[in-house]
């Protein structure tokens, strides 16, 4: 399983944090540190994508993509399977958090039970912040909650019954709409109803990915909460925007998505840099063609080879982000259906000698 690149090695354990203002955090029984984690992300954080940020370390806490609840129950009905957005979550390591979406109190605490008791993962977190129209106003969940606390509460209270002693989190945005931002009710309610952690991604559903993500409001969200931590989450894709964000804001943690596809390596230079430790440098080309290949290795070995070399363009195209020669890799990559294809373009972009001076460049 293991890769032999050095940069793919399992990091030693993560000392306690040194800095005074990050310290771990901790979501029922359950220590983060260091108290910055990998956000879900549909169709992205997969058991590949997990193993390669865990190979990296520095993640004290990873999450699978959000899994429907009602389409895990339909999937337990007809076979001992699990959905496929579920591959690896029985063996991987732990600490695991496995994010779920649903209306239904029922639904979601058969499935929230099914996941502590029966795969013993970490924490269950519950989705209230998909803004995608499938999911909101088809499904009225995801952030369409978020219109509704006290439904929101009626839900949590239910997960929590259903899971317990397995802690339940929620992952919200800050309201529906920019004139009904609502996230200190929310907040509110969320921890009345016995959430271990409070997940907050700066933003509301309107905005979708749109403007920056609002910290000040977030960090507002804080006086409200009395006894569980407040994890912010919303554009943060340096180790120096994360320092920042501890400095300034009143947060227990952090939470990467996006900068963390192209950059498995993120949390790992953010664990340095929280204890003080030596900067962890970039790649080189050599290790980011290793990590491309382990990447694919994974996806292959559970997709089979076709599969697999369709769904390494999407993952293979994240990590030219901000490179040099990222539109010309993406191009090339995004054509390719058979391995052999895909080991061509690796071979073409990442030369086993290095082409360039400064630093990995596609
Ligand atoms: C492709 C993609 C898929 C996402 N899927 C999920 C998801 O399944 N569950 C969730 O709570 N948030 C999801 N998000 C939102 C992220 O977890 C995160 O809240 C958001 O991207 C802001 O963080 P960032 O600025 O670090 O990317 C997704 C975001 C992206 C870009």
């Amino acid at each position: 399983m293991r890769s032999n690149s050095p940069m793919l090695q399992n990091a030693a354990p993560a000392k306690p944090s040194a800095s005074p203002t990050v310290k771990p955090l901790q979501i029922g029984p359950v220590f983060v540190d260091p108290p910055v984690l990998q956000a879900p992300m549909a169709g992205f954080t997969n058991y590949a994508f997990r193993q390669i940020v865990r190979e990296f370390g520095g993640a004290g806490l990873l999450a699978t993509e959000m899994i429907s609840a009602r389409g895990f129950l339909g999937t337990c009905k007809h076979s001992d399977r699990l959905p496929d957005r579920l591959w690896g979550v029985a063996d991987e390591p732990r600490p695991l958090a496995v994010q779920i979406w649903d209306n239904d109190p029922d639904v979601l605490a058969a499935v929230g039970a099914k996941l502590a008791h029966e795969l013993n993962v970490s924490v269950v977190d519950i989705n209230f912040g998909c803004p995608v129209r499938q999911v909101t106003e088809r499904a009225k969940s995801g952030s369409y909650l978020l219109r509704d606390p006290q439904r929101m509460g009626r839900i949590i209270e239910r997960i929590v019954d259903a899971c317990r002693p397995t802690p339940v989190t929620a992952k919200i945005r800050l309201g529906c709409t920019r004139n009904s931002i609502n996230a200190f009710e929310v907040a509110q309610v969320v921890e009345t109803a016995g959430a271990a952690a409070l997940t907050v991604h700066g933003r509301t559903a309107e905005d979708f990915f749109t403007g920056s993500a609002d910290w000040e409001t977030i960090s507002q969200i804080k006086p409200h909460l009395k006894r569980i931590p407040l994890i912010g989450n919303g554009d943060l894709n340096t180790p120096e925007a994360v320092l920042d964000a501890f400095a300034r804001y009143a947060i227990d943690g952090v939470m990467i998505a996006r900068a963390a596809l192209g950059k498995p390596w993120l949390f790992r230079q953010v664990r340095a840099l929280l204890l003080g430790e030596p900067p962890v440098p970039e790649p080189t080309l050599e290790q980011e063609r290793e990590l491309l290949t382990r990447h694919f290795e994974l996806i292959c070995r559970h997709f089979g080879a076709e599969k697999g070399s369709l769904l390494m363009r999407k993952y293979a195209c994240c990590y030219a982000q901000g490179r040099r020669g990222a539109r010309k890799f993406r191009a090339h990559v995004a054509m390719i259906s058979t391995p052999e294809e895909f080991h061509e373009v690796v071979k073409t972009h990442f030369p086993r000698e290095r082409v360039c001076g400064n630093g990995p460049s596609l």
